[in-house]
This record gives C-alpha cells, structure tokens and sequence, in this order.
C-alpha cells in the first residue's frame, strides 16, 4: 500500500507518518529526513541542499530524485510507502508514477493534511528537533521530559534554522505555488482523495487517518 501525505509546512506530515508508518507497517520516506541525513553527515549533496532549504525554496528536483529512488529501491520488498514532502512538483509527481508503475504497486491514496497558515507558523515556532537522531518536539504539545533533551537519544534540542517565522512564511509560498497544484493531477488521475483537519489533537487526526485508510 502506497499512500501519499500531503499538506503544508508543519501540517503534521512527519508527526501522524511516522505513527501511521508503526500501524501498517509502511516505510516513511520523508525528503526532508533524507536531506537534513545528509547534512549532518556533511556529504556534498547535503551541503548543496542546505542552501534551498535555509532559504525556504524547493532542493531541485534532480537532487531529489536520486535520493527517492535509492531509497525506493533499498525498501522495495517492504509492505509500501508512506510518502512526506513529496512529491513536491509535477516533475516528482510524474517520476514516482513512473517508479510505482516499473514495481507494479499503485498509489492507493492521497491524504491532504489541512491546517490554515496561523496555526502553522506559531506551530512551528515552538517546534524542537533532535540534531541528531530527528525526533521532534514541540513545547506546546510535545514536550520533551527534560526541558531541552531528547527523549531518545539524549542531545540537546534545536529550533529547525527553516521554522524562522519569514523563512516559514516563504514555504508556504513555495507550497501553494508549487506544491499544491499537484492536488488536481492526482485528481484528474482519479486517485482517491481524502482531505482531514489537521488543527486537531494528534490522537484525533490519527484516529481519523486510520479509519479513513482502513476503509
Ligand atoms: P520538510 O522537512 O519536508 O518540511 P515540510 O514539508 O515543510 O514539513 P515540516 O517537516 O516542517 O512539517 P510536518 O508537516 O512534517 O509537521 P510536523 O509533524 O513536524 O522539508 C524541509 C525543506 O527541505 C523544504 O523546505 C525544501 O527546501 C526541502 N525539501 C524537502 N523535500 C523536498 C522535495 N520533495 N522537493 C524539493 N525540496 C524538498 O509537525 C510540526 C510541529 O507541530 C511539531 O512541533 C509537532 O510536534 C507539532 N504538531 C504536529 N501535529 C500537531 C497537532 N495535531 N496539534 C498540535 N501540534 C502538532
């Protein structure tokens, strides 16, 4: 099963993905994990990519194409995919219909995680995240044990240098120009669409996720 998690910066892609990726056993390929990996092991992809993304503009496209399809290929006798952050252009789009059709496992589903922009920048400014294993926090909602530590891995926790308020302002741009019009290929493509409120508690958008994906 292969399912698509779209939705705006901070909507909740990684947060319900990786819960969702534990229930139905699904691997979540995040671009943005995959990228901000790269970074910290400072490989010259990762490097080239730190620029778009401080500056809240999409890594292009040839970037991220390489890093999807090793992953697809390493993770493909798995029980599916859980897409987040991508894809994020028609280019993405069109290259992942192709890979899905070379495996012969359809898209099942696009799920579109609606949260207005107001919510989503104050969200955003209280996110924490993990420098080094990626779990994220929020000191709203998510807060870590300690105050400042990773529940996992025990490091000190940093405010992702893209969730500065202009720079998330930026990506939301970025979305709706770029990004969001992608909600119409999948649906002139007649995949299923299924559009949830993500300004509710996790348990609640999880809940409805499942019980949406279970039908
Ligand atoms: P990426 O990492 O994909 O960022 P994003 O799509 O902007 O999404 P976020 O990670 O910011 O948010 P999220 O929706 O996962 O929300 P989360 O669950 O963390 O991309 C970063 C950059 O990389 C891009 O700008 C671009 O430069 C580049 N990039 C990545 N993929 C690319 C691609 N395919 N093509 C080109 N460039 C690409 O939640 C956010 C916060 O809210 C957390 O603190 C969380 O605890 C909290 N929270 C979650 N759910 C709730 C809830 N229901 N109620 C209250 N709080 C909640």
């Amino acid at each position: 099963m292969n399912i698509i998690l779209f939705g705006a910066p901070g909507a909740g892609k990684g947060t319900q993905g990786e819960l969702l990726a534990k229930r139905f056993d699904l691997v979540r390929l995040s671009t943005g994990d995959l990228l901000r990996d790269a970074l910290r092991r400072g490989t010259p992809l990762g490097l080239e990519a730190k620029r778009f993304m401080d500056a809240g503009e999409l890594v292009p496209d040839s970037v991220i194409l390489g890093l999807v399809r090793e992953v697809m290929a390493a993770e493909s006798a798995r029980g599916g995919f859980i897409f987040d952050g991508f894809p994020r252009t028609q280019a993405q789009a069109e290259s992942l219909d192709a890979t899905l059709d070379e495996m012969g496992t359809p898209l099942a589903m696009v799920i579109v995680l609606d949260v207005d922009d107001e919510t989503i920048v104050a969200r955003l400014s209280r996110r924490l995240a993990c420098p080094r294993c990626g779990a994220v926090y929020n000191l709203d909602t998510d807060k870590p044990k300690t105050a400042g530590v990773c529940d996992v891995c025990v490091t000190g926790l940093v405010q992702r240098s893209d969730d500065e308020a202009s720079t998330v302002r930026r990506r939301l741009e970025v979305y709706r120009a770029q990004t969001a019009p992608l909600l119409a290929y999948y649906e002139s493509a007649g995949v299923p669409m299924h559009i949830i409120a993500g300004d509710r508690p996790v348990d609640e958008v999880q809940a409805d996720l499942v019980r949406r994906i279970e039908s």
